[in-house]
C-alpha cells in the first residue's frame, strides 16, 4: 500500500472513531424514544426509526462489528434490508445476538436479504440473468459464471449468502424463534430490491 492510500485509510479509521464517539456521547444525552431500529440504514433518517449505519447521515454512526450502542430490550422492531450479507459468519454471528439483546421479549425482527438461490438457479439453467445483474461494477466478463461472483462477491462487498432454510438457521441459532418467511412489506421494504428479495419475520421468545 502507498504511503498516500496508507494515510487515506489511516484518516478514514480516525474520522470514524470520532464519529462513533460523538453518537455515544448524543446517545448517552438523548437516549432513543422510539422503539423501531433500522440497521445498516445508509443515510437517511425516518420518522418513528432510530436509523444506523457505518456512514454519516443515519442518526447513530455504528461499525456494527462492535456490540450495538443500546441497553438490552430497547426496541419493538429492528429492520434490515440487503445488510447481512456484508458481514462474514463470525460478525454475522455476534450481529444477530447482538439484535436478539436490544429487542424486547416478543419483539420482532424484520429482515430482507438477496436470495441468493435466484443466481445459483439462474447459473444452473444458464438463463439470461441480465435482469439480476444490476450493480455494473460486480459484473466482470460475460461468462455465466458472473452470475455466482456477483452474488456472493459482489465486487468485494458481500461476506456470506442466504437463501431462505439458512438465514433461518442462523437466526434461530442466534436465539430468535417463529423464523419464517414473510410477504414484500410497503411499510419497510424497498420496492426497487424486490426484484432479488428474500424477507423473514424472527420473534424474540417472550420468556427471554
Ligand atoms: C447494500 S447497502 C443497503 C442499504 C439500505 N438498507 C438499502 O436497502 O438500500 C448495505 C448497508 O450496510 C451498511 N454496512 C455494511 N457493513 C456495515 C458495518 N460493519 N457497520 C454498519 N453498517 C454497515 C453499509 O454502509 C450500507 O449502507
Amino acid at each position: 500500500m502507498s504511503a498516500v492510500a496508507m494515510s487515506r485509510k489511516l484518516l478514514g479509521l480516525a474520522q470514524s472513531r470520532v464519529l462513533a464517539s460523538m453518537s455515544l456521547v448524543k446517545l448517552k444525552l438523548k437516549p432513543p424514544v422510539v422503539r423501531q431500529l433500522e440497521i445498516g440504514s445508509g443515510p437517511v433518517r425516518k420518522d418513528g426509526w432510530v436509523t444506523l449505519d457505518m456512514c454519516r447521515g443515519a442518526d447513530v454512526f455504528w461499525d456494527m462489528r462492535r456490540p450495538l450502542p443500546f441497553a438490552d430490550a430497547s426496541f419493538d422492531r429492528v429492520y434490515c434490508s440487503h445488510v447481512l450479507e456484508h458481514f462474514a459468519h463470525r460478525d454475522l454471528k455476534r450481529l444477530l445476538q447482538q439484535v436478539l439483546r436490544i429487542l424486547r421479549p416478543g419483539g420482532r425482527f424484520l429482515v430482507a436479504v438477496p436470495d441468493a438461490s435466484l443466481y445459483i438457479d439462474a447459473y444452473l439453467k444458464r438463463s439470461d440473468a441480465s435482469d439480476l445483474l444490476r450493480y455494473r461494477p460486480a459484473v466482470v466478463s460475460g461468462q455465466p459464471m458472473d452470475v455466482l461472483n456477483y452474488i456472493f462477491y459482489m465486487d468485494d462487498q458481500h461476506r456470506f449468502m442466504f437463501d431462505r432454510d439458512n438465514l433461518a438457521h442462523h437466526c434461530r441459532e442466534a436465539g430468535f424463534e417463529r423464523c419464517a418467511p414473510r410477504a414484500f412489506d410497503p411499510e419497510v421494504d424497498s420496492a426497487a430490491r424486490d426484484y432479488e428479495s428474500l424477507y423473514m419475520v424472527c420473534h424474540k421468545p417472550e420468556a427471554a
